[in-house]
């Protein structure tokens, strides 16, 4: 592997390419690359997109990730969810380039108590969650140097997510209902790309060892964890700022309160034991994330 690599982004326009695009830069050559370069869901244009850059890297931040949306395009998911990725860990095989994959929580029916584990077994609740354990799958089957990145809930300064939602139906409303009965574990987008960082840098300088001793599946969110009502209510604390003190007034209610197309799991809360004890890293504490993002927003 040469001293600069040669990093590809793909889907550098969403929320954790952004970062990923931001933390990445000065440790390689990066090319990024967005829906207008490639369609993820033409396996022809992903495949030639790698022959083409000859990355040592794939960054894989693009997913199909309308969740509600996703139960009526099942067809469209499972082609950008399941089929692309295969495809980039192919070519990364082929040319024995480090692949980097994010999955989802919402692999798990959300029935355990505890933290979830790489080694429980999935049960996806919808058809989101279904088509990104399809694509964990295929790239644990091709197999090589590949990461992938279990996370949740994740959110950022930038793109779409429940903290921009938020704040926007905090200037819309004076009052919001929200399900409080489904936990799990708000994660930035500013910390998954921070210790993507950190652990990528880790195996290209051989700190783990072989492929053998560190590839695979790996938990990675922030710690700590709440509902989506106590999301909101943490946001609203701090956001007063940027709220000019226009903060909503927040009702818990159930899941069956607020009916959605894509069922979700209950509990959510993934155990990041393996990640930190294989790689020595850690996420910050979700307030703690919540914090930076806000003052990033500020
Ligand atoms: N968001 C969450 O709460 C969450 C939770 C758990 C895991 N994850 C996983 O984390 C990773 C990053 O998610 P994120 O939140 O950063 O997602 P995001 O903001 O929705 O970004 C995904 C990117 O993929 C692009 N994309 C979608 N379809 C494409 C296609 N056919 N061709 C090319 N590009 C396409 C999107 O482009 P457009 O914007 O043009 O559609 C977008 O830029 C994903 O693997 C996701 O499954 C996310």
């Amino acid at each position: 592997m040469s001293a600069q690599p040669r990093i590809l982004i793909v889907g550098n326009a969403g929320q954790v390419g952004v970062e990923l695009q931001r933390s990445f830069a000065g440790f390689g050559e990066i090319v990024g690359v967005d829906r207008e370069s490639v369609d993820l869901a033409q396996p022809d244009q992903v495949r030639d997109l790698v022959r083409r850059v000859e990355p040592s890297i794939i960054l894989n931040a693009a997913a199909y990730t309308a969740v509600d949306r996703a139960e009526s395009e099942p067809a469209l998911a499972t082609a950008i969810n399941d089929d692309a990725p295969r495809i980039l860990a192919e070519e990364a095989l082929r040319s024995n380039a480090l692949l980097v994959h994010y999955s989802t929580d919402y692999v798990f029916d959300g029935t355990k108590q505890n933290p979830w584990t790489e080694q429980d077994t999935p049960a996806p609740l919808n058809v989101y969650g279904a088509s990104k354990l399809a694509g964990e799958e295929a790239l644990l089957q091709v197999g090589g140097r590949v990461l992938i990145f279990r996370t949740s809930w994740v959110y950022g300064p930038h793109g779409s997510n429940y903290l921009l939602t938020m704040l926007r139906l905090a200037r819309q409303r004076d009052a919001l209902s929200i399900v409080n009965d489904q936990i799990g574990s708000p994660t930035t987008s500013i910390e998954l790309a921070r210790v993507t960082h950190q652990v990528v840098s880790g195996v290209i300088a051989g700190k783990f060892g072989d492929a053998k001793e560190w590839a695979g599946l790996y938990h990675m969110t922030c710690s700590g964890s709440t509902s989506w009502c106590g999301f909101a209510q943490a946001i609203f604390a701090r956001a007063g700022k940027l709220l000019d003190g226009k903060v909503p007034v927040v009702t818990p209610i159930t899941s069956e309160e607020y009916p959605t197309p894509a069922k979700r799991p209950r509990n959510s809360v993934l155990s990041n034991a393996k990640l930190e004890s294989r790689f020595g890293v850690r996420l910050a504490p979700w307030e703690t994330a919540l914090d930076t993002v806000i003052q990033a927003l500020g």
